[in-house]
């Protein structure tokens, strides 16, 4: 949450300015209820900032009329209000007692509360409700003792020290008038990557702040520091000692995080599941079809004896986890328990050194799966991630990582990462069938050919009931109490279609296990009560069929309106529900790909119906840095 970016170069000139807020437009998606950039040249008394509430926007427009300064560097922030509300005042950058210095922040300052008391108690005066404007003032002092006593200058460790004194998660970036061209970047449990360029730098929450510009970078590790000037990048922990570069190359450009004549990322995003399927399936295998998994860098023999799948994720992420638990018990034969992270550290989980913890997030970044994956690696067991986002905290904190390879997913609701995680995690499972020998090489190429067919079938929905989904959306566009019912495979998908429905359209929706119906959500249905149920093939499992359609019937018998998500040339779901929306055949384990489909449009369509603004729902952000 919030999005950060930091900009140096060797000359003044107005690159600063365009740079953060052409990385505040790409980083939006991180928050967006206030924006605000800052810039330094030489000979600046104060620093020269701009900041207001509201979409970024508001602040281009806010600069356009009051034009700032060409400068050598510059920060800019986008925020989602964590400490007081989004107002002007509260908005990022927040500046020093002098107005030489301004930082931006990302994370909560858990001791901001004493910081402050000490800081008003020694005289300094504060003017917003921000945690921020404590580790500015702090920030400035320090900066001043350290003038003092040296006679110069020295942003990079005054930033260093004040980030020891600092409770809690920050990134922050920061700037001082005394050095022009400098801008000093820290991080402890948020992110921050640096994006290398020819005289110049840069530094982001992620890698969408700089792509356009340069698309390599170096991952900052936990406590670590940064200092960059033109083209000079020095990376320290916290106590100064220099630590190793771990440089990446960005494997998408910045057109992939374009709307490219989409009306929004959403749609966008949605009509990249087929690809996003296919390319996490690229390259992963060897001459034979054998899996390769080679850039888990896990021991084939450990992974032999490991026997039980933790996996941890929130939201989407752990719905993916649900759909993965049906594939990987079947295919491995070991349980796999699937644990809302922010759960799974409060409840003294059992793990061993033969878990594995399998932690599936989009951006890597999520706080309550890092501390999740940090709690599993204490407690000895080994850690996988499987994650969207290269350079971010996940991966680099788990011992293995397996790349889903969707691309930069701009939209707030998660789509296409969704069909991409289960792609990767099917891929683990099937790898960890063949090393363990539990299945046949011809059994698993099965398997693998089946998962090879789904991006086509994926495409299919998409082209062909689009239209009708469209009609369905407007036409239930003010219905409220929507429920989800699925059986196996089925219940995680309708968990995920109800949570789209909930955070793009804001109505009002329960997904849920269909048997669970008769236990009491019955009670709910009443005439017109909007019903979507995912239909099991009635050909690979022809109880399960029977059951959803009678669960159809018992709905129907009350009053309900329901929407059956139903696979072609299923003999009952049209017969029983009012509208059916057909995806292909496809093997049960293989179903959710296409079935989520119509779920994610349909959720688009009404947000769109109700007027939301579908890439950036109210009260949300993509990447959910606080616990
Ligand atoms: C829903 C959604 C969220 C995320 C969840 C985990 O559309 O996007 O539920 O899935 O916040 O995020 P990641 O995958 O980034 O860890």
């Amino acid at each position: 949450m919030c999005g950060i970016v930091g900009y140096s170069g060797k000359t003044k000139c107005g690159k600063p300015l365009e740079v953060c807020l052409q990385g505040l437009k790409r980083l939006e998606y991180r928050g967006y209820d206030s924006a605000g950039v800052a810039l330094v040249a030489p000979g600046m008394e104060r620093v020269a900032y701009a900041k207001k509430a509201g979409r970024l926007s508001n602040l281009v427009g806010y600069v356009q009329r009051h034009p700032l300064p060409d400068a050598l560097c510059g920060i800019g922030h986008t925020r989602w209000a964590t400490n007081g509300e989004p107002s002007d005042v509260n908005a990022h950058p927040h500046v020093s007692e002098d107005g030489r210095i301004a930082i931006i922040h990302n994370g909560i300052i858990e001791n901001a509360g004493k910081l402050k008391f000490d800081l008003q108690s020694e005289g300094y005066s504060f003017v917003s409700d921000t945690d921020t404007e404590v580790a500015a003032k702090l920030l400035g002092k320090i900066a001043d003792d350290i003038i003092k006593k040296t006679g110069k200058p020295d942003l990079f460790t005054a930033c260093r020290r004040m980030a020891k004194m600092l409770e809690g998660t920050f990134t922050i970036l920061a700037v001082d008038v005394r050095e022009p061209g400098v801008v000093v970047g820290m991080r402890h449990d948020s992110p921050l990557v640096v994006g290398v360029g020819k005289d110049e730098s840069f530094l982001g929450s992620d890698v969408a702040a700089f792509v356009q510009y340069t698309r390599e970078a170096i991952e900052l590790g936990q406590d670590q520091a940064v200092r960059i000037e033109g083209g000079d990048i020095t990376i320290t922990d916290f106590d100064g000692k220099p630590v190793e570069d771990k440089h990446f190359t960005v494997d998408w450009d910045a057109s992939a995080a374009e709307k490219g004549g989409w009306p929004n990322f959403m749609d966008k995003e949605i009509h990249e599941d087929p690809s996003a399927v296919n390319e996490t399936l690229m390259g992963r295998f060897d001459l034979d079809g054998r899996i390769k998994l080679d850039e888990l860098h896990v021991d084939e023999d450990v992974l032999r004896q490991i026997d039980k799948i933790i996996v941890v994720a929130c939201g989407t992420a752990s719905y993916a986890g649900l759909v993965a638990k049906y594939a990987i018990e079947h295919w491995v034969r070991i349980p796999v328990e699937v644990e809302l992270a922010h759960e799974f550290r409060y409840r003294d989980p059992i793990l061993t050194p033969r878990t594995l913890v399998v932690a599936v997030s989009q951006s890597g970044e999520t706080m309550d799966t890092l501390m999740a994956i940090r709690h599993a690696r204490e407690q000895g067991s080994k850690v996988l991630a499987i994650c969207n986002t290269q350079g971010s905290s996940i991966p680099r904190e788990s011992d293995a990582v397996l790349y889903t390879h969707a691309g930069p997913e701009v939209a707030v609701a998660s789509t296409k990462a969704f069909v991409a995680q289960i792609t990767a995690a099917y891929l683990l499972g099937l790898y960890l069938a063949q090393v363990k020998g539990v299945m046949f090489h011809d059994e698993i190429q099965l398997q693998l050919s089946e998962l090879r067919a789904m991006p086509k079938k994926i495409q299919w929905v998409l082209d062909n009931d689009d239209d009708l989904i469209h009609q369905t959306a407007d036409r239930l566009v003010d219905k409220n109490g929507f429920h989800f019912l699925g059986r196996h495979v089925g219940y995680p998908v309708a968990l995920e279609g109800a949570l789209k429905l909930k955070e793009i359209a804001y109505t009002f929706s329960e997904g849920y296990a269909a048997g669970e119906l008769k236990h009491g959500p019955i009670a709910l249905i009443q005439e017109g009560t909007p019903v979507v149920v995912i239909v099991p093939s009635a050909r690979n499992r022809n109880i399960l069929h029977s059951k959803v359609i009678s669960t159809i019937e018992e709905v129907k018998a009350r009053g309900a309106y329901t929407i059956a998500i139903a696979e072609q040339g299923d003999p009952d779901a049209g017969r029983y529900a009012d509208v059916t929306f057909t995806v292909p055949q496809c093997p049960t384990l293989m179903s959710p790909l296409v079935d989520v489909v119509p779920l994610q449009l349909f959720a688009m369509y009404m947000a769109e119906a109700k007027g939301n603004d579908v890439d950036k729902p109210r009260n949300l952000a993509k990447s959910v840095t606080v616990e």
